[in-house]
């Protein structure tokens, strides 16, 4: 683990580069079974809804399990990983940009976020969070994975072969943040993390925000 310092040095190209490179890893590794968290949003989603899958990676398993019962959008920067979604999930729509520049052509009755907040400098995801609230309705959800502990930026010479870049605020702080944007924080769980050759079992907490107003 290195501390992420440099101030010339781009990160998010970083963080886009490394999935270019890691991707089938990265996918072959994913774990094809959707998590259980993934039911305390579909269970309140009526047949059909449109859902935003923001950081969608190969699309499995979030997009394509989704894609069964609504109407999928998924986002995510690094080309080789939508060029796997789109083979994963025909059914759904992706796009390939920053989720900071994609721009939806209509509101969402949810979102869902796995394993993507961290990538992204902590001034981009306060962004992001603050934009949520109006890509969703009135009533629409976030589920996103968040963090534990505050962590300032880092990277790691070897995630599935890249380097990568990770940063992270505390649970508490996501909870407010997502307060301040004008959500209400419904549950938060835990998540193992997403792929099968990790060490032990890492435990992500997981979001569940919907909007109130
Ligand atoms: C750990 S993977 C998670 C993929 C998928 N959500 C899953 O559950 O397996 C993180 C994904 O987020 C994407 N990503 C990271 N930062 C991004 C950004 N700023 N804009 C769009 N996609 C981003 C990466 O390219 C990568 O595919």
């Amino acid at each position: 683990m290195k501390p992420a310092t440099e101030p010339r040095r781009d990160y998010k190209t970083l963080v886009q580069r490394g999935y270019d490179l890691c991707s089938e890893r990265y996918t072959a590794a994913r774990r094809l079974e959707p998590p259980e968290s993934l039911g305390v949003l579909t269970e309140r989603l009526r047949e059909g809804a449109r859902v935003l899958d923001l950081g969608c990676g190969g699309g499995v398993p979030i997009a394509k399990s989704l894609s069964e019962r609504f109407e999928v959008t998924g986002v995510d920067f690094s080309s080789e990983q939508i060029r796997r979604a789109k083979e994963n999930v025909p059914a759904a729509t992706f796009h390939c940009c920053d989720v900071l520049d994609y721009i939806p052509e209509h509101p969402f009755a949810a979102v869902t976020a796995f394993y993507v907040l961290f990538h992204l400098p902590k001034t981009d995801q306060l962004e992001l969070i603050r934009r949520l609230s109006t890509w969703v309705k009135p009533g629409g959800l976030v589920l996103t994975t968040i963090t534990e502990s505050d962590q300032a930026p880092y990277t790691e010479d070897d995630f599935f072969g890249a380097t990568m870049y990770w940063t992270n605020f505390s649970r508490s702080k996501y909870e407010a943040v997502f307060q301040d944007a004008g959500f209400r924080v419904l549950s938060v769980g835990a998540v193992g993390h997403g792929y099968r050759d990790g060490e032990g079992f890492e435990r992500h907490p997981f979001l569940l925000a919907e909007r109130i107003h």
